[in-house]
């Protein structure tokens, strides 16, 4: 049997704007996803918070991935995936990632994969980047496969293509690769930029709180069309401030510089909101935190989910968090990525 875990992750800044080649940073969170997998006949999976115990057909199974590919490969051409979202959902994706890796490493037997998670699943956290990498990683170590972390990313990529479309490849990123991560999309089809910032970012990131807001009532996949269907005149200047404050969210985390991290995360939120990215909750929450001199925004595809408050004491922003009725969760960030237990 082999056992193979996975963080989660949280966009520090950047998110949406990195789907249009700016830069976003990433850290692995604290909370993560695992599972034990053995050779079998069939394909079971147990364990799962959001579906009941499943078996499937090996064959039958690598021929639905096949079809997905397919899919996804007409949603891409013709810019509609309704189709493909309203088809791979909750244990559906999970037969599509089996497929895919499965067809990947050119093996004909099944899998028992029984899952165990604290990433809250639609909650920004990349949860579904962790359930692909994992079950990824898990297959090609049962079947005795030398995968490289490059090549389990690429799949994984592969696999989140059919629940969000068009993503940019840096949640997977990070969470195959843990630590803080500078991500830009290559949006040429070449090799985008990834840099692990550890070497330049040593110390332990202080001061960030998460508090889960609400379900978000759409999906990565609609979030990220909604920003795409926004007049470029609107979209195009917002999109560039938030890439623009990543940039020099790099150097004030490496200089632990408070006041520049708060201000630029208040204008990564500004500028995410001109999208109706926001929800009333939100809206309310993250007034008070700003107005007790913290900074605060929703996370990855926001429309709810999780979100990232930081002050440099973050005991006044967990009591305002607190009192407003959520509960705020203080992870380490940066935390090493996929990996064998
Ligand atoms: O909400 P999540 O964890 O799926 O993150 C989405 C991040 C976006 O920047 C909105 C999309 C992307 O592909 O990077």
């Amino acid at each position: 049997m082999v056992r193979i875990s996975a963080p989660g992750k949280v966009h520090l800044i950047g998110e949406h704007a990195v789907v249009y080649g700016e830069p976003a940073i990433l850290a692995a969170v604290g909370l993560r996803m695992s599972v034990e997998a053995e050779k079998s006949d069939s394909i079971r999976v147990t364990g799962s918070k959001i579906h009941n115990d499943i078996e499937w057909d090996v064959q039958e199974t690598k021929e639905f991935a096949k079809n997905i590919e397919k899919l996804w490969e007409e949603s891409d051409r013709t810019k509609d995936f309704s189709k493909l979202f309203s088809r791979v959902k909750g244990g559906i994706f999970k037969k599509a990632i089996i497929g895919t890796a499965l067809n990947e490493f050119g093996i004909d037997s099944g899998i028992t994969l029984n899952m165990q998670s604290d990433i809250p699943t639609s909650s920004g956290l990349g949860s579904s980047s962790a359930v692909a990498a994992i079950i990824i990683k898990a297959i090609a170590d049962a079947y005795g496969i030398s995968a490289l972390l490059e090549k389990v990313n690429e799949i994984t990529y592969k696999c989140e293509q059919y629940v969000h479309g068009n993503p940019s490849g840096g949640d997977n990123t990070a969470v195959v690769h843990g630590g803080i991560v500078w991500f830009e999309r290559n949006l040429d089809g070449g090799a985008n930029r990834i840099e692990t910032l550890q070497r330049e970012i040593p110390h332990k990131l202080h001061g960030f709180v998460l508090a889960y807001i609400k379900r978000p009532e759409k999906s990565t996949g609609e979030l990220v069309s909604m920003v795409r269907e926004t007049d470029p005149s609107v979209r195009d200047p917002a999109i560039k401030a938030i890439g623009e404050a990543a940039r020099k969210m790099r150097s004030a985390l490496r200089e632990r510089d408070s006041e520049k991290i708060k201000s630029l995360i208040n204008t990564a939120w500004e500028n995410l909101r001109i999208f109706g990215l926001s929800v009333p909750e939100a809206d309310d929450l993250i007034a008070k935190i700003r107005e007790s001199g913290g900074a605060a925004k929703l996370c990855g595809a926001c429309g709810g989910g999780m979100m990232l408050a930081y002050h440099e004491n973050p005991e006044t922003i967990k009591n305002i968090i607190k009192e407003a009725g959520f509960s705020p969760m203080e992870v380490e960030l940066g935390v090493e990525g996929i990996r064998k237990e």
